[in-house]
């Protein structure tokens, strides 16, 4: 076994050390942010709390909230704390106007990542040993780079092959014999039929251990995946706003929830309607602030995934429940974050209507996004492969379109209902 092989020694802290440990970081995290970011300079101010009111772990409550749309009105950069001279790499993601969510790492944020991602991998029973195939989309999606550097920190072989081309990845994982796959668990599904319609015995030839995230996904999905595949499907949480991939990850010999990394990460759980705390144990909204990150603090992130927080198992550090939904509108299809507003900005853009209803359906295994939008009376309709296009280059995700009769759509009295659901409840 290698060192890498190891857990760290923070693994292995009991809880005093850890909260001791967070007390630090976390003071030393709000005071980076007040001092170098305008932002929560503004936003402390405006609340009347100062970096130095953090007595206990508790004080947080009393510091402000950051939303994505804090981030969007600081489009591009503007929620970095250090001159771009110290900022190595930018991720992004999706956001409500079409303009995306930025986030910045320093080569110091990128050595955390990659730490903390190989420590999940770890946890995972991945070893120095072991080929890491990495189906992960590679690019701005936090998730392919994400996984990569986690594997090399371990010491493990990557095999950086991203999303799509399923007969190839097939026939990869036949010839190298990874022993993790690292994937979405949609497209883990898309893979096991690959095997089975080549007609070959996963069993034989894939991976031991499924580190799979990015979408919510149910215990029964878990069932049929390590059915299909024959191998462990391990649960996997991360956003970008807060580092990516590595935020939380279940244990191959617990597996009974996610093990947040409380020495970077640290989590609340909010009512989401009233935002304030609840205990352990209780459904609310996460809520996260970094402890480590120097190019891009977060504080308090209202991240509108629902779940709770268990006592640790495997780790002295809490457990996160299984993600259960989002107390936003944010769709994700297919691990890609879209939100009706941004296929309501292209409809109208393509002068239809601005009655339009998008059905989200399972087919298979993979999200379908029908979009079902009226014409105009008073214009020509246009072709609807020519706006599926559209939607495809400007979001990433492939939809159907179907152009209806004005009048079709349902009208609302109050809110309109945009989004029907047809997936099976997670
Ligand atoms: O999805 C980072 C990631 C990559 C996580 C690879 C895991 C594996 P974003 O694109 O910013 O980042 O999307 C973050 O995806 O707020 C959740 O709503 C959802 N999500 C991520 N992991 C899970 C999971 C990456 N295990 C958003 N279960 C988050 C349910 C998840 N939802």
């Amino acid at each position: 076994m290698g060192a890498m092989d190891q857990p760290e020694p923070i693994e292995k802290a009991g809880v005093d050390e850890l909260r001791a440990l967070q007390r630090e970081r976390l003071r030393s995290t709000l005071k980076h942010a007040y001092e170098n970011v305008p932002h929560y300079r503004k936003a402390f101010d405006a609340a009347g709390v100062h970096p130095g009111d953090l007595k206990e772990l508790a004080d947080l409550a009393k510091f402000p909230f950051t939303t994505k749309a804090d981030l969007r009105a600081n489009y591009p950069f503007g929620m970095f704390a250090v001159p771009m001279d110290r900022i190595v790499r930018v991720h992004a993601s999706s956001g409500t106007t079409g303009k995306p969510t930025v986030v910045g790492y320093t080569k110091e944020d990128i050595d955390t990542w990659s730490a903390v991602m190989a420590r999940s991998i770890r946890a995972a029973g991945g070893r120095s040993s072991d080929i890491v195939h990495v189906a992960y989309g590679y690019g701005l999606f936090t998730g392919g780079l994400g996984a990569h550097y986690g594997a090399e920190a371990l010491g493990a072989t990557v095999v950086p092959v991203s999303g799509g081309m399923t007969e190839r990845q097939v026939q990869l994982m036949c010839d190298f014999k990874p022993g993790i796959l690292m994937c979405t668990p949609s497209y883990a599904l898309v893979i096991a039929d690959e095997f089975a319609r080549q007609g070959l015995d996963p069993a034989q030839c894939s991976a031991r251990v499924g580190i799979f995230g990015a979408e919510p996904w149910s215990e029964s999905m878990r069932d049929e995946i390590e059915r299909r595949l024959g191998l462990a499907a391990l649960n996997h949480y991360g956003l970008s706003e807060v580092i990516g991939p590595g935020v939380a990850s279940e244990h191959v010999d617990t597996r009974d929830g996610l093990t947040i990394w409380e020495d970077h990460f640290y989590p609340e759980i909010i009512d989401p309607q009233s935002g304030k705390g609840l205990p352990d144990g209780r459904d609310g909204e996460l809520v996260l602030t970094s402890l480590t990150k120097i190019g891009m603090p977060v504080i308090r992130f209202r991240t509108r995934d629902l779940t709770r927080l268990l006592a640790g198992t495997a780790r002295s550090m809490r457990r996160m429940e299984r993600v259960t939904g989002r107390s936003d509108d944010m769709l994700i299809i297919r691990g890609v974050n879209v939100f009706p507003s941004q296929i309501e900005e292209i409809l109208l853009k393509q002068r239809l209507a601005p009655h339009y209803v998008l059905e989200i359906r399972r087919d298979g295994h993979l999200d379908e996004l029908d979009v079902v939008v009226e014409r105009r009376p008073e214009t020509p309709s246009p072709i609807a492969q020519d706006v599926e296009r559209l939607i495809k280059g400007t979001i990433g995700i492939s939809t159907t379109v179907r152009v209806v009769e004005p009048g079709t759509v349902q009208r609302s009295q109050g809110k309109a209902v945009r989004v029907i659901d047809k997936r099976p409840k997670v």
